[in-house]
């Protein structure tokens, strides 16, 4: 079977927001206690970071780092956070139902964000509070000395302000189970004010509004358009969550799920036009997929643990253990986010360590790579540059999703010092290999420097402390370039990078 594919130098589709590769860490389960903070382990800092997780979170090269909610925001006080920990409140996590001793908070979090080499993405909460709430804690964070609030910071140890750009505005205000929940008109309304009185400190601040929890709401898209037309002119990007199952265990469907997504951005994508126009407004809001992963091998555990009556401390709670099957949804997953760039300015994988997260970590003991900690790697590092504009002609099939989705998923992008052309492609047949033949227009000189393969005999293979590398990249020569074109042989379900210097 053979897959057709012209790209050309000059057809791009946008130049790739580095944030596209960020990520997210809520006050959940053991993302936080256990996760990148346990004082006692033996790789800790002298602050309690596990060293072996801020090793693997610096390898991911992700730019932001969404804090600290999620769902957990909704009911945050962000004060109980900050000053001596031996005076901050343990509080009940009415989201979680998880007891939270408030042992870390906004200034640690900043402190392992430099460790990381990651920037803070701050949540305000706009459940159970509001604007007043939020324009406190920005100038608790940002303001450099000589008032309350900065010098409530200062005295807490923290003398330089943490100069947080980037700002959500709520978290999922669509969601029923969201503490504080709203209409589309009080949120907007809310979000719009709150924006108006943070941008009242710092007119530069980026903010990100609440969009719909997921594209099957009953609300969406109306949502969007009512919230957009309350705070067009104060936001700067709207926020889009999204979560992918395997429940009925067809790895077809469950593939061409990444064309849902295609079509949620380009729905949001036409509301954002629409409110624009109306508004005669100059500016476009950009998209910010600050929540998207696989998510459902953990559904039955978190329901056990949800219904026990007692509010534990860091439960093992959307510990997800993915498999190789997942290397495939989530490599169609990035490959939309490029494909996509024009719209989506940010994207965060939720999220970061043991909470659906593609890094694992055992209580006192190792940290591992999961099986999709490979494809979020390769985008960050290569998927960074130009995303072009691919012809793509090859073999489809029907879905319960749509109808002719490709077997290939690919994207290309190239690099930012125009040195590098990286193809990501996805090989969706379960029996068959691609023979991909891609026409090289106005990249002469061409050669294959990398070529990387993930692929395995059982969908259902995953990585454990035990076994870490029973899924992962393997390095392979299938590709060659003749006569101005690059061919390579791309197994039945693979995942595949294709790095070529031109
Ligand atoms: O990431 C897990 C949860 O999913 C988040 O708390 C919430 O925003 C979403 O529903």
């Amino acid at each position: 079977m053979k897959t057709n594919v012209v790209v050309h130098r000059d057809f791009r589709i946008a130049t790739i927001d580095s944030r596209l590769y960020s990520s997210f860490l809520e006050h959940l389960g053991r993302a936080i206690y256990g996760g990148i903070y346990e004082p006692g382990h033996p790789t800790a800092d002298e602050d309690g970071f596990r060293q072996d997780v801020l090793d693997l979170v610096r390898e991911l090269d992700t730019p932001y780092c969404r804090y600290p909610g999620g769902n957990f925001v909704s009911a945050y006080n962000w004060e109980d956070g900050v000053g001596p920990r031996a005076e901050r409140p343990v509080r009940l996590d009415l989201a979680w139902r998880t007891r939270e001793a408030n042992q870390i908070g906004v200034n640690e979090f900043v402190d392992w964000c430099n460790k990381a080499n990651t920037k803070p993405m701050l949540a305000v909460n706009l459940g159970s509070r509001g604007l007043d709430a939020a324009r406190n804690f920005l100038e608790y964070c940002n303001h450099p000395g000589g008032t309350y609030w900065s010098d409530l910071r200062r005295k807490h140890g923290w003398s330089n302000p943490h100069d947080v750009k980037l700002w959500c505005l709520g978290n999922e205000m669509d969601g029923p189970w969201q503490v504080g929940h709203k209409s589309a008109y009080e949120y907007g309304r809310l979000a719009d004010e709150t924006a108006k009185a943070m941008r009242g400190f710092d007119k530069s601040l980026e903010l990100v509004v609440c969009g719909s929890s997921n594209s099957d709401m009953k609300t969406y898209p109306e949502w969007e358009a009512q919230v957009l037309e309350q705070c067009y002119d104060s936001a700067d990007h709207i926020s889009l969550h999204m979560y992918f199952a395997n429940r009925e265990k067809n790895t077809l469907n469950y593939l061409a799920r990444a064309t849902k997504l295609d079509r949620y951005i380009t729905t949001i994508g036409g509301v954002i036009d629409y409110i624009k126009a109306k508004k005669r407004s100059k500016k476009t809001i950009g998209i910010s997929f600050d929540e998207w992963n696989v998510w459902y091998h953990s559904n039955q555990q978190d329901k056990e643990i949800l219904a026990r009556d007692e509010w534990p401390d860091a439960p093992h709670l959307l510990e997800d253990i993915y498999n190789f099957e997942d290397v495939l949804q989530v490599g169609g997953i990035l490959n939309t986010f490029i494909r996509r760039s024009d719209r989506v300015r940010i994207a965060c994988i939720a999220q970061l360590v043991n909470v659906i997260a593609p890094i694992m970590t055992e209580d006192g003991g190792a940290a591992w790579r999961q099986t999709i900690y490979y494809p979020f790697y390769y985008a960050s590092r290569y998927g960074r540059g130009t995303a072009l504009q691919l012809v793509v002609d090859g073999p489809t099939y029907d879905s319960d999703e749509e109808n002719d989705v490709p077997y290939l998923d690919v994207s290309a992008v190239h690099s930012e010092d125009g040195k590098t052309l990286t193809f990501f492609a996805v090989n969706r047949h379960p029996s068959t290999a691609l023979d991909l033949d891609v026409r090289l227009e106005g990249f002469a000189n061409a050669r294959v420097v990398e070529q990387v393969e993930m692929t395995h005999g059982d969908l259902e293979a995953v990585n454990t402390a035990a076994r870490p590398k029973t899924v992962a990249p393997v390095n392979v020569e299938s590709g060659k370039i003749e006569d101005g074109r690059l061919r390579a042989a791309l197994k039945p379900f693979s995942y595949n990078v294709i790095r070529l210097s031109v």
